[in-house]
């Protein structure tokens, strides 16, 4: 048992942590030993795991000696400090935040489309946004017979991507409408309650949200883009607790056809076609929640683009946007030897 890794869980309390320890406990991951850390605030909780409670550790840099795998969700703040002291002390820090999604030295991976990067690790591997993710696996088997030109994507995004706070203000926000009181935001700029907020992170200078700026760059890095591969994202948050929506229009070099794309990602691992409209049958968010494929519909040649197709992608964003990926990177770095 000795070369199994010892694990930690960095920000095990918040709503990703959460979701790693549900699939960690559904999934193989072999370990030899596990911990839970998160701030000082919760330093003491016990958290159940596998039937066994264990008391929650507030991280500190010598919280990592002996560990050779943490996977991490505690904000772009806490993995800036604590993902360097980690990885000097030998174990690989794998992040969810965006602190190093596109440093050089470090690979954005989503398992299953791009595995290969993460032999280049130096102690960093880094967890694509959860926008860019869902889209990877079915842009990816596409990307490989057609070709990707030009894509364009708008984002529904549900609110607990935006973490506790946020799904709590969906609820206070939609009761207080309800009875007709005024409702002051702080979660959001504007109320979320029956309503759709188009801005997503702070917007950059070229009029485009840091959001929508991920799908752009993290595509790029993640399928290995240049320049000439045009996207452009529109990210809007909506009054949905779980399960990210992106209507997805994308241009390739070679001849596509609708029912011949429809096959493909039919056959695509990870990928679940939920399409047939003479029935009505499309994914919705309440449908992908708490599952883990990547859930595509509305499969059509586009009336835009010559060598288009139109689809609606459709996932749990704590999963494969989040945990999911995080859980699967870990697998990964274990089967290949590279902790
Ligand atoms: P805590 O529960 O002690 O605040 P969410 O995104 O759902 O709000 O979760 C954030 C997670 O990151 C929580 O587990 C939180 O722990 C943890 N966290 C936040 N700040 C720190 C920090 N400075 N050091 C370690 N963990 C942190």
């Amino acid at each position: 048992m000795t070369n199994l890794p010892n694990i930690a869980v960095l920000g095990a309390t918040g709503v990703v942590g959460r979701e790693i320890l549900s699939i960690l406990e559904e999934n193989k991951v072999e370990y030899n030993s596990i911990k839970f850390l998160a701030s000082a605030r919760s330093a003491g909780q016990t958290i159940e795991f596998k039937g066994e409670k264990h008391t929650v550790v507030e991280t500190t840099p010598e919280a990592f000696d002996g560990v050779n795998i943490c996977l991490a969700s505690a904000g772009g703040e806490t993995s800036k400090k604590y993902a360097p002291i980690a990885a000097s002390k030998g174990c690989v820090f794998i992040d969810n935040s965006s602190a190093f999604r596109m440093d050089k030295d470090v690979p954005l991976v989503i398992a299953g489309v791009n595995d290969e990067d993460l032999r280049l690790h130096k102690g960093i591997i880094a967890n694509p946004n959860c926008s860019t993710s869902q889209l990877m696996l079915p842009l990816k088997a596409l990307d490989n017979k057609y070709k990707v030109k030009r894509m364009i994507v708008s984002t529904y995004q549900a609110v607990s991507g935006a973490g506790l706070k946020a799904i709590n203000e969906l609820t206070d926000n939609i009761k207080t409408n309800l009875v007709g009181m005024p409702y002051e935001p702080s979660a959001f700029k504007y109320e979320i309650a029956f309503n759709v907020i188009p801005q997503i992170d702070t917007f950059c200078e070229n009029g485009y949200t840091k959001e929508e700026m991920k799908v752009t760059n993290e595509t790029r890095k993640i399928l290995h883009f240049d320049e000439n591969v045009k996207i452009s994202c529109t990210a809007v948050r909506v009054p949905v607790y779980v399960g990210h929506s992106e209507s997805v229009s994308v241009e390739f070099e070679n001849k596509i056809d609708a029912s011949e794309a429809r096959e493909l990602l039919k056959v695509t691992d990870g990928v679940e076609v939920v399409d047939d409209i003479d029935n009505f049958v499309y994914p919705t968010p309440k449908d992908a929640a708490g599952k883990n494929p990547v859930y595509v519909g509305r499969i059509r040649n586009s009336i835009a683009f010559d060598n288009g197709l139109e689809f609606f992608c459709v996932a749990d964003n704590l999963r494969i946007g989040a945990a999911l990926n995080t859980v699967r990177i870990a697998q990964k770095v274990i089967e290949m030897g590279l902790y």
